[in-house]
């Protein structure tokens, strides 16, 4: 089982390059089976998570095409399956992408229901709602969605919640429906609007992503395009936050300082200086680190993605911190672990209350998710000592060359699969 061990103490420096979002490319991967042209994604994060939803794709029936590690061709005109369920997709969370498209497309799919990071209860109504609405039939049985219509058609449909999946997966649909859908209460995520223009770069006419009304106009069909997906903003997050945690000095390069704002403005509050570029942002942590409030929000507030990277570096900040979750109730399961390297945590509910302390010690933990194995990595560089930290599929599952981009900026890491390795590692750096 691979794991990374970490020797902390070292201030990360240097430049990072930002690899592409993970979370808009599932959605523009899914889009792409819509037409039956080809259509090439560029800047595709070579992860995990990524990687299961192509050969899903390729399973139906699709012709995919490998350029390289970030780029794919996709044409959907040979597809012979609208049921995907094999074992790796119901892994993941965005194979509900697939319904949204294949349900656009041949009005029926049949897909396993989702899994993803157990990051708390995640229901799926709303995406139903928004299907039954376009006039589709859904049933859950088996283990699996089934959605049918003899007819999709245009819908007014508010979500009950703001959701990014609700949003997308309706998105795709309704791109396809006869007539017009107006999407009311929509999430605003940047990756919204990356699907949205890829969907419009196939000849889709939607309007408004990006605001909590999106409008789309029912076309015949889709052709097919070339499209870039937008870099990826927590991979940018992480690094920013490794930069406070480790007092480093990082320019994380190829991101949309925009899509940043909200994780800049609390690099502000806890005392970290920001310099923004076109396409780059600077941290630099000089100071120390002191306590501030956040709660998570939808964009354009706090993302929840990036809660347990704030909340590592609110354990080193001076003062009582505190961070209310409000998107999904179990992600404080890192906190237990942080505990365990000398973190003072309190959670109650979807609070936490922190008491900053003056460092971290290196420990044995587990990576739980894929944002909270992340932001463990960033702790055990920051910490006295080693740290190990186990179950990494987790960190693969979203951060392409993770150790490699660290080790760049000067990090102490290493991927190891066994005790021994572990030892060699140890005699190495000592
Ligand atoms: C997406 O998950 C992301 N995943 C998550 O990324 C991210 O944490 C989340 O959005 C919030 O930003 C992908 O894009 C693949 P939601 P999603 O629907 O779409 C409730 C990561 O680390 N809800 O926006 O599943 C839900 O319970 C991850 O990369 C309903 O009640 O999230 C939650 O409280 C993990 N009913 C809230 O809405 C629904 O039908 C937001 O969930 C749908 C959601």
């Amino acid at each position: 089982m691979d794991r990374y061990i970490v020797k902390g103490g070292n201030a990360l420096v240097g430049e990072v390059d930002i690899s592409g979002a993970k979370n808009a490319a599932l959605g523009i991967l899914a889009a792409a089976v819509m037409a039956d042209e080809t259509v090439l994604i560029d800047n595709l994060p070579d992860v995990r998570d990524i990687n299961v939803l192509i050969d899903a794709i390729a399973e139906i029936g699709a012709s995919v095409e490998r350029i390289d590690r970030h780029s794919v061709k996709i044409n959907g005109s040979t597809i012979n399956s609208t049921c995907a369920d094999n074992e790796y997709i119901k892994r993941i969370r965005a194979s509900y992408y697939l319904i949204g498209a294949l349900l656009g497309k041949f009005k029926k799919a049949e897909v396993t229901l989702p899994g993803g990071c157990n990051i708390g209860s995640r229901p799926i109504d709303q995406h139903i709602k928004g299907f039954k609405a376009l006039g589709a039939d859904v049933k859950i049985e088996y283990g699996m969605i089934k959605t049918e219509a003899a007819d999709l058609h245009g819908s007014h449909i508010y979500l009950d919640v703001v959701s990014v999946g609700a949003t997308i997966n309706v998105m795709l649909a309704a791109t396809l429906a006869n007539g017009n859908t107006v999407i009311e209460n929509a999430a605003k995520e940047p990756h919204i609007v990356d699907v949205a223009n890829m969907l419009n770069s196939m000849g889709a006419n939607i309007r408004g992503a990006g605001t909590d009304i999106i409008k789309i106009k029912g076309v015949e069909k889709l052709h097919g395009c070339e499209y870039s997906v937008i870099p990826d903003q927590i991979e940018a997050g992480t690094f920013m936050f490794a930069a406070a945690v480790t007092r480093g000095d990082i320019l994380v390069r190829n991101v949309i300082p925009k899509h940043l704002e909200a994780i800049t403005s609390k690099l502000y509050d806890i005392g970290c200086s920001v310099e923004e570029y076109d396409d780059a942002v600077r941290v630099i942590s000089n100071g120390k680190l002191v306590s501030t409030q956040v709660k998570t929000l939808p964009y354009p507030g706090f993302p929840t993605d990036m809660q347990p990277q704030i909340g590592v570096a609110l354990a080193l900040a001076e003062g009582t911190s505190t961070i209310v979750e409000s998107i999904f109730e179990n992600r404080f399961k890192y906190v237990d672990e942080l505990m365990c390297m000398g973190a003072n945590v309190r959670v109650e509910g979807n609070i936490a209350v922190i008491e900053g302390v003056e460092k971290y010690t290196g420990a044995q933990v587990n990576a739980l998710d894929l944002r909270a194995g992340a932001a463990l990595v960033i702790a055990g560089l920051a910490a006295e000592g080693f740290t190990i930290i186990d179950d990494i599929h987790f960190i693969q599952r979203g951060y392409e060359g993770f150790e490699q981009k660290l080790r760049k900026l000067g990090a102490v890491i290493e991927m190891v699969d066994s005790d021994k390795e572990i030892q060699k590692f140890k005699l190495k750096v000592g």
